[in-house]
C-alpha cells in the first residue's frame, strides 16, 4: 500500500455519498473510489449473514482496484461486517456509526431520537453505545422502513417522503427529544425534510465530519496521506444499473464524476 493509492468506500446504494461528500472535503488530494451496492439495497431487510457476504465481495473488488484504505460508509454494514472484516482483511477500515455520544452531550432535556434501519438499532454494537455513552439520557429508537428506498429514487423532497418521515418522527416529537441523530447514511440527504418537520431548536446530527475526521487520522497513522499538492479523482461503481443508478449519483454528488460503471459480475451476484 501507498499513499498515492485511492480510499475505496461502499454502502448499500447511494446513501455512503453522504459521508465521501465529507471524505472529500476534508482530504482534497485523494482518489476515492465508490461501490454503490444497489442490487443488494437494502441491506436494513438482510440477514446479517448476507451483508457480511457482500462487505467481503465489495472489499475483494476494491482491493483489486489497490486501495489502501476501506471506509464501511454504511451503519448497517459496519454492524453486520467490520468486526469480520477487520479479522479477514489486513488493510484499515473505518466504519460508520449513529452519533448517540455527541447527542448524548448535546441534549439539554436528556432525550435523544435515533432514526436508523432496524438492523442498526437491533445490533450489539448500537446497545453498547447507548449503555457506554448515552450518559443515561432517554434515547427513542425509530426504525424508518421506506426511507432508503425513496433516497435510492432520488425523492428526496417529494410529499410521499415527507409524509413517511413525518410518521417516523411523531414518536420523537411526542417524546419531545431536542437531538435526532441520522443514524443511516442515506438520512443525510433528508436533512432538509427532517429540519422542516421537527419543532424549532431540535438539532438534527449525522456522521459524516467524525468519519471523515477518523479517516485523515488512519491515514495520517499509517504514513498513507497522499500528498497535498495534487487533485483527487472520484469513481464510481454499482453492482445495479449505471443507467439507473448513475443519475442519481450524479445529482446526489453535485454533478461531478459522472460515469458509474457496472461491478464486474464476480463481485455482484
Ligand atoms: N446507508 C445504510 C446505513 O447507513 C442503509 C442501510 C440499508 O440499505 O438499509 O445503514
Amino acid at each position: 500500500m501507498a499513499a498515492h493509492d485511492p480510499i475505496g468506500l461502499f454502502d448499500s446504494g447511494v446513501g455512503g455519498l453522504s459521508i465521501m461528500k465529507e471524505v472529500r472535503r476534508l482530504l482534497p488530494q485523494e482518489d476515492l473510489i465508490y461501490v454503490a451496492d444497489s442490487k443488494f439495497c437494502p441491506y436494513g431487510e438482510k440477514t446479517p449473514a448476507a451483508i457480511r457476504d457482500r462487505a467481503r465481495k465489495i472489499t475483494a473488488f476494491l482491493i483489486t482496484q489497490g486501495v489502501k484504505l476501506i471506509v464501511v460508509a454504511c451503519n448497517t454494514a459496519s454492524v453486520a461486517a467490520l468486526k469480520e472484516l477487520r479479522a479477514e482483511f489486513s488493510l484499515p477500515f473505518v466504519g460508520v456509526e449513529p452519533a448517540v455520544k455527541q447527542a448524548a452531550l448535546m441534549t439539554k432535556k436528556r432525550k435523544i431520537g435515533v432514526l436508523a434501519t432496524g438492523l442498526t438499532l437491533a445490533g450489539e454494537r448500537f446497545t453498547f453505545l447507548v449503555e457506554n455513552f448515552g450518559n443515561g439520557v432517554t434515547v427513542v429508537n425509530q426504525a424508518c422502513p421506506g426511507l432508503v428506498e425513496a433516497v435510492e429514487a432520488g425523492a428526496v423532497n417529494t410529499p410521499e417522503t415527507e409524509r413517511l418521515l413525518k410518521k417516523y418522527l411523531q414518536p420523537l416529537q411526542e417524546k419531545e427529544v431536542d437531538v435526532v441523530v441520522l443514524g443511516c447514511t442515506h438520512y443525510p440527504f433528508l436533512r432538509p425534510l427532517v429540519e422542516k418537520l421537527v419543532a424549532p431548536g431540535v438539532r438534527v446530527i449525522d456522521t459524516g465530519v467524525p468519519v471523515a475526521k477518523q479517516t485523515k487520522r488512519v491515514l495520517a497513522e499509517e504514513k498513507l496521506l497522499a500528498p497535498s499538492q495534487r487533485a483527487g479523482q472520484e469513481w464510481f461503481y454499482t453492482s445495479g444499473d449505471p443507467a439507473v443508478v448513475g443519475p442519481v449519483i450524479e445529482r446526489l454528488w453535485g454533478g461531478r464524476g459522472a460515469g458509474v460503471a457496472a461491478l464486474p459480475p464476480l463481485y455482484s451476484a
